[in-house]
């Protein structure tokens, strides 16, 4: 049986993590391989749901591994310098390839999704509306300031990333998705330098033009986590990480830079930097109301019997994540599909011929699915959560 969509993209995060590592550490043939099979778990995906709403964030992050594989096996002496053209000055050629950095990081393809998309999480979707549109546009009645950085944590499928993206197409301004590898790629080898010259050219535009600059750090415990070995210059990276976000949450009061972290793993972080982060949202697992919508959602476009009832479906349901109710949908769909093609009856219709079609789709389908399907998150799992929000939880 092929992977669901969440296990292959947690497949993906993983090896770019060890991907990342080894990179940190040298280790180029490792890196380059584990890139590479983030790549592969990343396509697979795109080829496996190729309607999926998060498919531009998923084709920008296999770009940006791509570019680091690409680099690392360029990589000969320090010639990693982009290219400038020979006549102009310095300092056109500082600004020439600042800028060039700058487009190059932001996200060309804004993903195409709004907050109606995003079911349920109202607290976390009020807590990004509020602290980055109200202060957009009415700076004077934040005489105060108001938050910069808001960490977004909780358990896999529940619409992190997807709530990054609605933030991205709903607001107006630049959005730059900060993914490890793409840091890496950037300016190998001086991260710390990387992390303030992205923070510089991001307040920069922010200046300069008025608009909000949102820097999105997805798995951010992967960049900045304690978790890592603390080889190299990752200390003193993340120390850098720090500074620049005390920047931009203290001077510069009108600045409307953003940082956005999401993660699965929020005690891999440390107090410096989650302190940093004034707003910490807990994303959890779908209430019954929020099920009975998703499946509404993803059983829309499907062929029910009239009997099927989503509210006893969401009460089935009860502890699976988003995404899993998502990959439900998709499997009753196959189920219904498998039968018809099958079926011993099944004739491949000649061109002009009346295609045939799947029955509808019942109760029982999913109840035999949730015997076969268990939830993604454990209960465990949550009662982590849970008590970590106890601790950290800040709206
Ligand atoms: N709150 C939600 N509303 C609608 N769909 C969701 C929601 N959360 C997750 N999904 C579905 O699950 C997929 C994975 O969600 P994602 O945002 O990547 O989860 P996370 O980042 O929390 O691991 C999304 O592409 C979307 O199809
Ligand atoms: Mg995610």
């Amino acid at each position: 049986m092929s992977l669901a969509p969440q296990q292959l993209e947690n497949a993906a995060s993983r090896y770019a993590s060890e991907a990342i590592k080894c990179d940190s550490q040298g280790a180029r043939g490792m890196a380059i391989a584990n890139y590479q099979k983030a790549i592969d778990a990343l396509v697979q995906l795109l080829h496996l749901y190729p309607t999926s709403k998060l498919n531009s964030v998923y084709s920008e992050r296999m770009r940006s591994y791509q570019n680091r594989i690409k680099a690392l096996q360029e990589l000969r002496g320090n010639d990693l310098e982009p290219a400038v053209d020979p006549k102009a000055s310095p300092d056109e050629r500082k600004s020439a390839s600042d800028n060039r950095d700058f487009e190059d990081l932001v996200m060309k393809e804004k993903p195409d999704v709004s907050w109606e998309e995003v079911v349920g999480l109202d607290d976390a979707k009020n807590a990004l509306r509020e602290s980055i549109v109200y202060p957009s546009k009415r700076p004077d009645l934040f005489p105060i300031g108001w938050p910069r950085g808001m960490l977004l944590y909780g358990p896999p499928g529940c619409g992190k990333t997807l709530l990054g993206a609605a933030t991205a197409s709903e607001i107006a301004g630049y959005f730059i998705n900060v993914d490890a590898a793409s840091m890496m790629s950037k300016w190998l080898g001086e991260a710390e330098k990387n992390v303030s010259k992205l923070f510089h050219m991001a307040r920069d535009h922010a200046e300069k033009e008025g608009l909000a600059v949102i820097l999105f750090i997805d798995e951010v415990d992967s960049l900045l986590g304690t978790r890592n070995s603390e080889v190299g210059g990752e200390v003193r990276t993340k120390n850098q990480f720090l500074t620049e976000m005390d920047g931009i949450n203290g001077k510069g009061k009108d600045l409307k830079l953003y940082v956005i972290g999401a993660t699965n793993k929020p005690w891999s972080l440390d107090w410096p930097f989650l302190r940093r982060f004034q707003k910490r949202i807990y994303v959890s697992l779908p209430t019954v109301e929020a099920r009975q919508n998703l499946f509404e959602l993803y059983t829309s476009p499907l062929k029910k019997d009239a009997k099927l009832k989503t509210l006893e479906l969401a009460r089935l349901f009860d502890g699976y994540s988003a995404s899993d109710i998502k990959d439900v949908c998709q499997a009753a769909q196959m189920k219904v599909v498998n039968e018809m093609f099958t079926a011993a009856n099944y004739k491949e219709p000649v061109a002009e011929e009346v295609k045939p079609q799947p029955r509808e789709i019942t109760m029982l389908d999913f109840r035999e699915i949730l015997e076969r399907r268990k939830p993604s998150v454990s209960s465990e799992m949550i009662r982590a959560y849970y008590k970590w929000s106890a601790q950290f939880k800040a709206l």
